[in-house]
């Protein structure tokens, strides 16, 4: 089952698997899995012996809740290779999360982590509709990021002509759209409305282009979004999640047949949605945190990994592996103003359903006196750029009323001229600005 055929794939045994059949071949490989942690990383020595498990004692899948969560900080504190579970000369990639403070966090791959990476990748690709023979024009950035060299693996493994063209540059981006005719891009949802934009500055119609799909990640995107990218642009887009602790892209892919969040792909990644402030398991199908344990990881095996990011398992449809819900946001992304919990998507989802503004937005945080106060900054797509200002203030009424209303918080609304929102050149966008004293 493990040897992947490019032509089986999205056929694949594996896939289609019954419920036994799968959760036999999770179980070996979470006993393998612990094992291997276990007598090769002290990190994980350490914390097993710490909370009295080892892996012996997991017989069923759910003894994996007996066994201690690895954090982000885990990762650092090991800074940079002690999580390696192999001699560091089998290890043939490293890639490192940024991380805003502290360290990076490292991630290392052996050769046979590789090839399963770029196989769950082209996995990925053909769910979405991607065959064998496409054009893939790939905008993720390449480099420490995972997205980039995760997508160009992952095409090229697929079978498809790649176009590594990585992010920034849009105007040459939106060039080698029209030269090369990619049928599939695979950038992250922001980034992709930047290049809409520029199409549209250029007097072409997106929705003329070769495109037909695209692969959109690395941050959250709302249902809003979909249906704004999907109009726009006349394309299926289609949701790819993924993490570098665990991975990089890959990790779940939602299938085009059913556009109901991504698969989990379940033969490599054990998931469980936690209560984030207790950690114990909620109730199937309840919101959580999702926790998520390599089964195949061979350099840096992860057990439990607290991925702070906040959504709800989901039963099996197209494949017969559990889906995820789209991420709401990540925990730490959480807003509390004037003590309503929120999150950007939100804003988004607010934002979309008013026909006259662009989907760009960002959430400006200050504070004045003890109070937070939240900044709403939009602007007009630009064929409402002719508006005059008392009817642009009447669509910040509008969108402060629509916020008080579905999210519970008062905000200040500012509407633009079209354009005047940043945009980040590269990769995920900045949808958060906190202004707020540390
Ligand atoms: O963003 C890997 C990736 C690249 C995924 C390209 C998909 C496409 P990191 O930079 O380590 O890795 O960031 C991982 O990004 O924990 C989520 O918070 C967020 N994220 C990734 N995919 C999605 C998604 C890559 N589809 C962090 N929806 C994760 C929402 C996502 N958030």
């Amino acid at each position: 089952m493990t040897e992947l055929n490019t032509q089986n794939i999205g056929r694949e045994e594996v896939e289609h698997a019954s419920q036994d059949e799968l959760q036999g071949l999770q179980l070996e490989r979470m006993k393998w899995s612990l094992k291997h942690a276990y007598e090769n990383v002290p990190h994980y020595k350490k914390a097993f012996d710490d909370a009295g498990v080892h892996p012996d004692d997991l017989k069923q899948l759910s003894d994996i809740s007996r066994f201690p969560f690895t954090t982000k900080k885990d990762l650092r504190d090991n800074y940079p290779f002690k999580m390696f579970a192999v001699p560091r000369e089998q290890v043939v990639r490293i890639h490192a999360s940024s991380g805003t403070t502290g360290k990076p966090t490292v991630v290392g791959y052996t050769a046979h982590d590789i090839a399963n990476w770029a196989d769950l990748v082209a996995r990925s690709i053909w769910a979405a509709g991607g065959r064998p023979g496409d054009i893939a024009h790939v905008a993720y950035g390449y480099g420490l990021f995972t997205g980039g060299l995760g997508a160009h693996y992952g095409a090229e493994r697929l079978g498809c002509s790649v176009v590594p063209m990585s992010g920034g540059q849009t105007e040459k981006q939106v060039q080698l759209i029209q030269d090369f005719q990619p049928s599939i891009i695979m950038v992250t949802p922001s980034y992709f409305c930047n290049i809409l934009e520029e199409m549209e500055r250029e007097g072409l119609d997106p929705r003329d282009s070769s495109l037909r799909i695209g692969i959109f990640g690395a941050e959250p995107w709302t249902g809003q979004m979909r249906a704004e990218i999907e109009h726009r642009a006349g394309i299926d887009a289609l949701d790819i999640y993924g993490l570098s602790e665990v991975m990089g892209p890959g990790v779940a892919m939602e299938c085009a047949e059913s556009k109901d969040g991504p698969v989990i792909w379940e033969d490599h990644f054990y998931p469980e949605i936690i209560n984030p402030d207790t950690g114990e398991p909620v109730a199937e199908g309840e919101p959580g945190e999702l926790v998520l344990t390599s089964l195949t990881n061979e350099a840096m095996p992860v057990v439990r990994y607290r991925t702070r990011d906040l959504t709800r398992l989901l039963p099996p449809t197209s494949r017969s592996m559990r889906r995820m819900g789209k991420i709401t946001g990540r925990s730490d992304d959480m807003l509390i103003v004037r003590g309503v919990n929120m999150f950007p998507t939100q804003v988004e989802e607010v934002v979309l359903r008013i026909p006259e503004l662009a989907a760009q937005y960002q959430l400006v945080l200050t504070r004045s006196g003890n109070l937070d106060e939240l900044e709403i900054l939009t602007e007009v797509r630009p064929d409402f750029d002719h508006l005059s200002v008392a009817e642009r203030d009447l669509l910040a009424a509008k969108l402060k009323h629509a916020v008080k209303t579905y999210i519970g918080v008062t905000a200040r609304v500012t509407v633009q001229t079209s354009g005047l929102v940043e945009r980040t050149l590269t990769g995920k966008a900045r949808r958060v600005v906190d202004k707020r004293p540390k």
